[in-house]
């Protein structure tokens, strides 16, 4: 409909950048976000237990029900209504940020900003989504003090959406299974690329609920 408007911008090569640009900048953030989560979720078994109690109270649906059944209630109202999980996932993306550097005009640390005490008090290094959190309610902060999906005009654009697929499938997952790293004394490091990497994935096991 648009190329109809704009005969000369809206071309086939137009649509296919914009195509490629969203599949660069969403799958290996998203992805990589994902992965630290269930590290995170496994060395902290009382808030994985929090996220999937949160998950029942909102979806009022547990382990015994019907899949298809679960995937139909996880509508974009549900979402929203996930506070807790959306500030696990920020907690985790404030410790390891999908994009650990930003050069642009300067260098922008985005993986050290989210670790100073100067700015997120004593316990900067700690996993605590309750930080985020007023009364059960999600409290975002200034996009300027958290940078993991950075600020301004350059802000990421694709935010909504990657919370949004990050959401649904860790419901789904969680409703469903307990998990557990292999090898449990493992302590991830970082494979230094363009995005913030795990050396040797996360080998974990999946244990269905029972309760
Ligand atoms: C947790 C997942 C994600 C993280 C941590 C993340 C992080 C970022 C960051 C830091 C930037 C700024 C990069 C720069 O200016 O150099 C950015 C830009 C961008 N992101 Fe994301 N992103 C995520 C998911 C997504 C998804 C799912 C999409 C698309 C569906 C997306 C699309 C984009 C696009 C198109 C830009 C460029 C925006 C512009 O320059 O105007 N991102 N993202």
């Amino acid at each position: 409909m648009e190329s109809e408007k704009e005969l000369e911008e809206m071309t086939d090569m137009y649509l296919r950048d914009i195509a490629l640009n969203f599949m660069f900048a969403g799958k290996d953030s998203s992805g990589t976000t994902f992965l630290w989560f269930f590290y995170m979720l496994c060395k902290n078994p009382l808030i994985q237990e929090k996220v999937a109690q949160e998950v029942r109270d909102v979806v009022g649906l547990n382990h015994k029900a019907n899949i298809d059944e679960f995937v139909a209630y996880l509508t974009d109202a549900a979402l929203e209504k996930m506070h807790y999980i959306h500030a696990a996932l920020t907690e985790t993306l404030r410790l390891y940020p999908a994009v650990p550097v930003v050069m642009e005009c300067s260098t922008w640390p985005i993986y050290a900003m989210g670790r100073m005490p100067y700015i997120w008090g004593e316990y900067a290094e700690d996993f605590r989504p309750e930080r985020w959190l007023q009364n059960g309610i999600f409290l975002p902060e200034s996009s300027f003090k958290f940078v993991s999906l950075h600020a301004g005009p350059r802000i990421c654009i694709g935010k909504d959406f990657a919370y949004g697929q990050m959401k649904i499938v860790s419901m789904t997952l969680l409703c469903y299974f307990r998990f557990k790293l292999v090898d449990e004394t493992k302590i991830a490091t970082y494979r230094t690329m363009f995005t913030l990497h795990m050396d040797g994935g996360l080998p974990m096991r999946a244990i269905p609920r029972t309760t």
